[in-house]
């Protein structure tokens, strides 16, 4: 079902251009209120950053829009069509995520969890799996083959045969942008995909999201690290306390005095003050450029 409305997300110019799009999205865990009508949008190709203070809401959102969490009210629709908040469904239509506790099978290999991103893609039921037929094998070496492909392009050939539990840090994130990538999304969602990564790595981790993009994806990604957000998006929002407190191109938001707030221990500075996350948040003027000249 198309709907066309006046909630758009607060910089839609014109309406059929979104890839996907909250309207007034709240979530509640009894009293508290994780996320609060949020409007968001991403159109085709576009790289957005998630951004605001421990406890803000992101990854409560991202679990709306991803069908692991049904929104107390509001609506998210990708493409036009709602999205059932269902996550195989969601990962069905287009959208994959990676986790901010990273969720891959530790003991399986790299190659093997990329596998497994690759099934639900794959037409092979059960029964054809146990018959082992003409089908299955084609299918399984379409599959491997695929997954080689995605380690390659996420830099981890070299470590197909590892588990994924010996795999350093670093290259764990990578091996679960992998996996998403095997489900073939329009729309990838990262939740801090660069947390625990040395700036090398970090800045690999840039150039591996514009890579994917060029690959036709658009993304969402959540951090802390403002150097890399700002270096990367070409739209970023703020969520405080659960709603958008700020919105526009790196630049609007780097030098929108709320989120420099928000961020360098004004009243809505994080309650977990003494995270590794909240201390790179709060250091403007090293990790985080928030004022842009500062740096
Ligand atoms: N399943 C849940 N039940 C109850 N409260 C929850 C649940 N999930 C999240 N919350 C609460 O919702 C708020 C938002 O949490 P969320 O994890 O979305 O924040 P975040 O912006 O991702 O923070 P961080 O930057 O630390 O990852 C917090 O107060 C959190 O304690
Ligand atoms: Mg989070």
């Amino acid at each position: 079902m198309t709907e066309t409305t006046s909630t758009s997300p607060p910089t839609s110019t014109s309406t059929g251009e979104w890839l996907l799009q909250a309207r007034g999205v709240t979530m509640r865990f009894g009293g508290l209120t994780a996320v609060d009508n949020v409007d968001f949008g991403v159109r085709e190709q576009e790289i957005v950053g998630l951004i605001g203070p421990n406890g803000a809401g992101k990854t409560t959102f991202f679990n709306c829009l991803t069908g692991m969490y049904r929104p107390t009210s509001g609506q998210v629709l990708f493409r036009g069509r709602r999205l059932p908040p269902k996550p195989q469904a969601v990962t069905r239509a287009g959208v994959a995520r990676t986790f901010q506790n990273i969720r891959l099978f530790n003991n399986m290999t790299a190659l093997e969890n990329v596998m497994v991103g690759r099934y639900c893609r794959t037409k092979s039921g059960a029964i054809s799996a146990i018959l082992r037929g003409p089908r299955f094998h084609r299918e399984e070496r379409e599959t491997r083959e695929r997954a080689y492909e995605l380690l390659d392009f996420v830099g981890l050939r070299r470590a197909a045969d590892h588990l994924a539990r010996n795999l350093p840090y670093g290259d764990q994130r990578r091996l679960e942008i992998a996996r998403a990538l095997a489900t073939d999304p329009s729309l990838l969602l990262l939740d801090e995909p660069t947390a625990g990564m040395n700036p090398q790595e970090t800045r690999e981790a840039t150039d591996l999201i514009f890579r994917i993009r060029e690959r036709g994806l658009a993304v969402v990604v959540i951090e802390h690290d403002m150097r890399f957000i700002f270096g990367v998006c070409d739209r970023v929002v703020c969520l405080v306390r659960g709603r958008v407190l700020s919105e526009g191109t790196p630049t609007q938001v780097q030098t929108d005095p709320r989120v420099v707030e928000a961020y360098i221990g004004g009243s809505e500075a994080s309650a977990e003050e003494d995270s590794p996350a909240a201390d790179k948040a709060a250091q403007p003027t090293e990790e985080a450029p928030l004022g842009g000249e500062e740096s």
